[in-house]
């Protein structure tokens, strides 16, 4: 049942998005073209679709009209590629491989991923700060201030560079759990609350939803880092076993498998216990909870 739900709503939010993006990112027919097909190419067509998710749930679950919550999914996905494409850079992890298909500047060249990461990032503020997303000011305002903070230097932005240092510092469990909470648990807990924004929740009702984005920020990154040591490459549509080879301290080289697995499964219950006081509205949410620990990509 679970599994049906989740499943579907998987299917929807890919199309939902894809559609959004290709609505959004025509091409100009000027010269401009290949940098608008180099960020068409990252951005439809591949990836979970988890922000997404969790944006568009967290808003469904309080009664937001679809189209705003998809427009504010769409800013939030458009940070995560273009994050995306600059992590696989040749200056940060030199990947040549993302979901199933070589990146973005293997498909053209470095110019060109770093002017379609940078078009993607100011397009998602674009897209949040039209009136379209919201006719309320003040909505868009706690939008825009929610995702930048959370790409920026107190987060993504943040969390990478920590991941570069870790490759030549010995860090202990405390600070690789700042890194991981900077560097995928930041965006994750702002589709969150970008829901719970568009919602108008008081504060009081945003707290349980923070404790249960936390969580699975954390029980996410581990599953990442399990991955990159037990995963199908084939699957995962990227190159794996690259944290060891990096000579990256992540949850599991501190942990071990098997706890970094025990931890990632009590985070979960943990994340879906903060939802108690929601009825079944709230079993997507927690049916994603579960998906971030079980996926094979
Ligand atoms: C991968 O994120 C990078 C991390 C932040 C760990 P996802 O696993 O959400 O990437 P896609 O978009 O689904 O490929
Ligand atoms: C990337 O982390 C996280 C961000 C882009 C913010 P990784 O380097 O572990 O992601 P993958 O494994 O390449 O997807
Ligand atoms: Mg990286
Ligand atoms: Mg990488
Ligand atoms: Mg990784």
């Amino acid at each position: 049942m679970a599994d049906t739900l989740l499943k579907s709503a998987l299917a929807d939010i890919a199309a939902e998005i894809d559609e959004s993006f290709d609505r959004l990112l025509p091409l100009p027919g000027d010269p401009r073209d290949k940098l608008y097909a180099a960020m068409r190419y990252a951005a439809i067509g591949g990836g979970k679709r988890v922000r997404p998710l969790l944006l568009t749930a967290t808003a469904g679950m309080h009664g937001v009209d679809r189209e705003a919550a998809i427009r504010a999914a769409t800013a939030i996905e458009a940070i995560h590629v273009y994050s995306l494409i600059h992590d696989d850079l040749p200056c940060m992890d030199d990947d040549a491989l993302r979901h199933g298909k070589p990146t973005v500047h293997c498909q053209w060249d470095e110019a060109t991923a770093v002017l379609a990461g940078d078009a993607l990032h100011a397009f998602a503020f674009e897209v949040l700060a039209d009136p379209e997303t919201s006719g309320d000011p003040f909505v868009r305002v706690e939008l825009l201030r929610t995702l930048a903070t959370a790409a920026g230097a107190q987060g993504m932005a943040g969390g990478q560079m920590m991941d570069i240092v870790a490759e030549t510092s010995s860090f202990d469990l405390p600070t690789v759990t700042r890194l991981q909470q900077l560097k995928t648990g930041a965006l994750l807990a702002a589709a969150v609350e970008m829901g719970g924004i568009l919602a108008h929740l008081p504060v009081e009702m945003r707290i349980p939803l923070r404790g249960y984005a936390r969580d699975i920020g954390l029980a996410f990154q581990i599953a990442d880092d399990l991955l990159d040591a037990e995963g199908s490459e084939e699957a995962a549509g990227k190159a794996l076993r690259k944290d060891a080879d990096a000579g990256k301290e992540t949850f599991l080289s501190l942990l071990g498998a098997d706890r970094a697995r025990d931890q990632a499964r009590m985070l979960v219950e943990q994340a879906v216990g903060h939802l108690a006081s929601y009825g079944p509205e709230a079993d997507l949410l927690r049916a994603l909870a579960r998906f971030i620990v079980a996926r094979d990509h």
